[in-house]
């Protein structure tokens, strides 16, 4: 039987993919890729490149890997630019870092070290514990944008990249709620020229991505493109856009433990989750406005999973902390420890511990891998572009950008089954629903 599908244009020619931020995160993203392409690793944590996906029945054994099944930009046609207030090259930055090992950052120095940042878009307001030099100027935020936007087209000249896609790889910068200047295209870009306290630096490369055609996803928990003028600007010009704050460690496990707790029926009176970590980006999160972006994001994902509203015996007020501590000698090795306080049949209370000893950057890098491939492709399919939101990479994120009438889906299992169910309609498969009736008639 012929499938149909929706029209996607081939993945032709090489993919940039631009990171606003060149730390811990952006470069092991680009220095694994480099190890992936040399042979000296496997793309691990990546569902573009590892993962497979059923088809048809379970009878039929169609289980292709992604990859095979939609077509992916390949690795060997990424090439790379960034961003960042800290002028160290890509070698510099992830010897800093301290995630991959000097052995390896060394086989791969040749290839990192002419990676050079581009003076970013950066203002100390809000980002309060780094201080850049390598930084633009402009009499107005508009021309920054603009500034921005010629730097997208240098690199796209310069590189031969035929499409581009941009990922904030950038520090989380401190809290701000939507104001009248994030509520029309209009007001915003009176507000980029007017200099407005409202436009953070992220918002205007994502403003610069979004005008220049270029899909944006937002790995940190900052407001960004989770504004009413740049969802508006995404759909007019049929740009995807995706966020925010990449979901890994603490997250990533409460994600996965909350469904299996609501499933099975089993009460919540409290979770209390901390952490320590050593890196910048735990140094930056020791600044309060910066700390309230990232808690916000980190809480919201178990009020929603566990719906209290339909199950008040089960999850009515629970009390739930997060806390982060910056700790200097544990670098990007993570420690986050969570006690859950939970209770059973005919109320008998239980707990269960978890001492998670990640490293952080491991776990994001294939995010972005991901990430840039699947928005390359949401922006080569027509069907997905004028969306703008792409709500079906809500797996990869701790608060998912959503369409403003809904709430967001954080059980990690919906959001799989939602990625590979957009993957099939992609392709004309029939969508997986799992009944199962038919292998009993
Ligand atoms: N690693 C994870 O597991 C994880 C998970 C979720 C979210 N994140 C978020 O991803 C981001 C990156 O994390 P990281 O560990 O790489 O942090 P990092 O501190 O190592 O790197 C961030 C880089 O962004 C740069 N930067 C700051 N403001 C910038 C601007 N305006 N323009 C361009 N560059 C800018 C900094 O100079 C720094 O080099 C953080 O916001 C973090 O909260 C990370």
């Amino acid at each position: 039987m012929a499938k149909k599908g929706v029209s996607i244009e081939e993945p032709q020619g090489k993919l940039g993919v631009l990171l606003c931020g060149l730390g811990a995160v952006a470069t092991t993203f680009i220095g694994g890729v480099e190890a992936v392409r040399r042979g000296y690793a496997q793309p691990i944590g990546s569902l573009t490149q590892m993962g497979t996906i059923r088809l048809g029945l379970r009878t039929e054994k169609r289980a292709p890997k992604i990859k095979d099944f939609v077509p992916l930009a390949e690795l060997k046609d990424l090439v790379f630019a960034a961003w960042d207030p800290i002028p160290d090259n890509a070698y510099e930055a992830a010897r800093k870092a301290g995630v991959m090992e000097r052995s390896l950052l060394d086989d791969l120095k040749d290839f990192l070290e002419p990676i050079e940042p581009l003076p970013a878009v950066f203002d100390q307001r809000f980002v309060k514990r780094l201080e850049g030099k390598n930084v633009k100027k402009g009499k107005t935020k508009m021309d920054l944008a603009e500034q921005v936007m010629a730097d997208i087209s240098r690199f796209r000249e310069a590189s031969g990249a035929a499409r581009l896609v941009m990922v904030w790889c950038g520090s989380t910068e401190t809290f701000l709620s939507e104001k009248p200047p994030h509520r029309s295209l209009t007001a915003f870009e009176k507000a980029l020229k007017s200099n407005s306290p409202d436009i953070a630096p992220s918002m205007i490369y994502a403003y610069a991505a979004l005008k220049a055609g270029v899909p944006f996803a937002n790995g940190a928990p900052n407001l960004t493109a989770d504004i009413p003028a740049l969802v508006d600007l995404a759909a007019r010009q049929r740009v995807p856009i995706c966020g925010k704050d990449f979901k890994t460690g603490q997250t990533l496990m409460k994600t996965i433990i909350a469904p299996g707790l609501k499933a099975r029926l089993l009460g919540l009176r409290g979770w209390f989750s901390t952490n320590i970590l050593g890196n910048r980006d735990g140094e930056v999160l020791e600044d309060p406005g910066s700390f309230k972006t990232k808690e916000e994001s980190k809480l919201s994902a178990l009020e929603y999973i566990l719906q209290p509203e339909l199950y008040p015996e089960l999850y009515q007020d629970f009390y739930h902390k997060v806390r982060i501590n910056y700790y200097p000698p544990r670098g990007d090795n993570k420690e986050g420890w969570d006690n859950l306080d939970i209770f059973g049949w005919l109320g008998y209370p239980m707990q269960i511990k978890i001492d998670f000893l990640c490293r952080d950057s491991i776990l994001a890098a294939p995010l972005v891998l991901d990430l840039a491939l699947f928005m390359d492709l949401a922006q080569r399919t027509p069907e997905m572009a004028r969306r703008g939101i792409q709500e079906w990479l809500s797996f990869y994120f701790k608060s998912p950008m959503h369409a403003p009438d809904l709430y967001p889906e954080h059980d990690l299992f919906i959001q799989l089954m939602k990625l590979k169910n957009t993957l099939r309609y992609l392709r004309g498969e029939e969508l997986i629903t799992h009944l199962g009736l038919e292998y009993y008639d």
